[in-house]
């Protein structure tokens, strides 16, 4: 029986700042960012987006009712969760009208997150054949104003149904992952923003890339040749390439330039909006199948994920007859085009905008929230989610009884 991905959403706050100007800003080269980095745009998100409603917004591009009622198992991955206790996805399940006689929960393990959730979902399937999956990986990747990492900043979700008879692509049932404990990034509870070793993180992704691809050739017996494309987790889109660089040799000059064609295709969205964490590896995979058009049915793709600290997983899939017919390319290109660009100025100060901690009462500026769901506020501790069709009322959680809070 195939199980894998049988519909794929994308979200992306809807303002940006352009890096060639936050690098004028920083009195740096803007060349280091764009071709060093290899990022030109990043998404900005103001305080009424944040990983629950983001998840949410992803999955409206293709959910239906049917669907609505056939998910039994919700899974956010995600590791900019807004509760230390309560699942972001039981918000999504409530915001999207989700079926209740189902399993949500968050998953975290730093950019792995989705990979987690997306195998554990795969494995549900292939128990209950019958029954659909959905994951999400969705994030806001913070380091810090001026800081090495801001140029990596970005935020956004992906939204993925998991079924058997996919309609996109099939997973081959091959993974290989290994997992060690190291300091390479890693956020604190108490802080809203990432601590990086920077050069490190990106010696350890490709230390765990070559460990994982090496055991994938020795345990499956297949070669680089076997593959079309090769999809790597993105915190900015010259990681996966110094990557893929490593194995290169391995295969004939043609394929090579095949290899880096794909890859080329493959970062366009990434490019544009940034690092979105748990959802980067897959927003490449949406990048590269809604990019290319020389792409065809049975098309072997490689797809490597890192999570700092860490875990890497690489495994194979194949695409499926008619997997165009499944995607909204025209969509997320529109969304992109149609972002509103913030001055270097008005994306500092967005950027410094925080939601209370201390319990006061808040009421987001949500005059320029395009988005279908978003955070109006926060009351007594409490998020306020809505939704542009269903007006005021709150979208996130059913009434609670009016009963001092403890
Ligand atoms: N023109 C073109 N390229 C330039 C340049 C210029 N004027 N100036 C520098 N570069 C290149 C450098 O040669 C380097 O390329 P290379 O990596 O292929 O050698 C690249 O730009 C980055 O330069 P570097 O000096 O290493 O940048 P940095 O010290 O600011 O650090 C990161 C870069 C990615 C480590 C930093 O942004 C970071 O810490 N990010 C957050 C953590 C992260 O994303 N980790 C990834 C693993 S998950």
């Amino acid at each position: 029986m195939k199980i894998g991905i049988d519909q794929i959403g994308l979200f992306t706050p809807g303002q940006y700042v352009d890096l060639v100007e936050v690098a004028q800003a920083r009195g740096v080269d803007p060349n280091k960012f764009t071709i060093g980095i290899g990022q030109d745009r990043q998404s900005v998100p103001g305080l009424t987006q944040d990983a629950v409603t983001m998840a949410a917004n992803a999955a409206l591009d293709f959910l239906t009712a049917e669907e609505r009622d056939q998910v039994e198992l919700i899974i956010l991955g995600t590791e900019s969760g807004v509760d230390n206790s309560k699942a972001g996805a039981l918000y999504v399940q409530h915001l999207l009208g989700l079926n209740q006689w189902s399993r949500a929960f968050e998953i975290k393990e730093a950019c792995y997150g989705a990979t987690a959730g997306l195998q554990m979902a795969a494995d549900f399937v292939a128990a209950h054949p019958d029954k659909k999956a959905l994951v999400f990986g969705s994030d806001i990747a913070r380091y810090g104003l001026a800081t090495g990492g801001e140029v990596t900043q970005g935020a956004g979700a992906v939204a993925m149904l998991i079924s058997a008879n996919p309609r996109i692509l099939a997973l081959n049932n091959d993974s290989v992952y290994r997992s060690q404990s190291i300091q390479d990034f890693w956020r604190p509870v108490y802080s809203d923003i990432a601590f990086a070793r920077g050069h490190y993180s990106t010696n350890q992704y490709i230390d765990f890339f070559q460990k994982v691809w090496a055991k994938y050739r020795e345990e499956t017996g297949h070669t680089l040749d076997d593959f079309k494309a090769l999809c790597f987790h993105l915190p900015y889109t010259k990681q996966g390439l110094k990557a893929l660089r490593k194995i290169l040799p391995e295969t004939n000059v043609d394929h090579q330039q095949s290899l880096l064609h794909y890859y080329d295709e493959s970062i366009q969205y990434t490019r544009q909006i940034g690092n979105i964490y748990t959802g980067s590896l897959y927003l490449g995979l949406l990048s590269l199948l809604e990019t290319s058009t020389s792409l065809a049915a049975g098309d072997t793709i490689g797809l490597f994920s890192y999570g700092s600290g860490a875990e890497g997983e690489f495994y194979s899939a194949e695409l499926q007859p008619g997997f165009e017919e499944q995607l909204h390319g025209e969509t997320h290109q529109q969304m992109l085009a149609n972002r509103r660009q913030l001055s270097v100025p008005e994306y500092e100060k967005v950027f410094s905008e925080e939601l209370p901690t201390d319990g006061s009462a808040y009421k987001a500026d949500t005059s320029n929230e395009k988005a279908r769901f978003y955070l109006a506020g926060i009351k007594n501790h409490e998020r306020q989610y809505r939704d542009h069709l269903r007006g005021n009322e709150d979208a996130g959680a059913e009434s609670a009884p009016d009963e001092p809070i403890a």
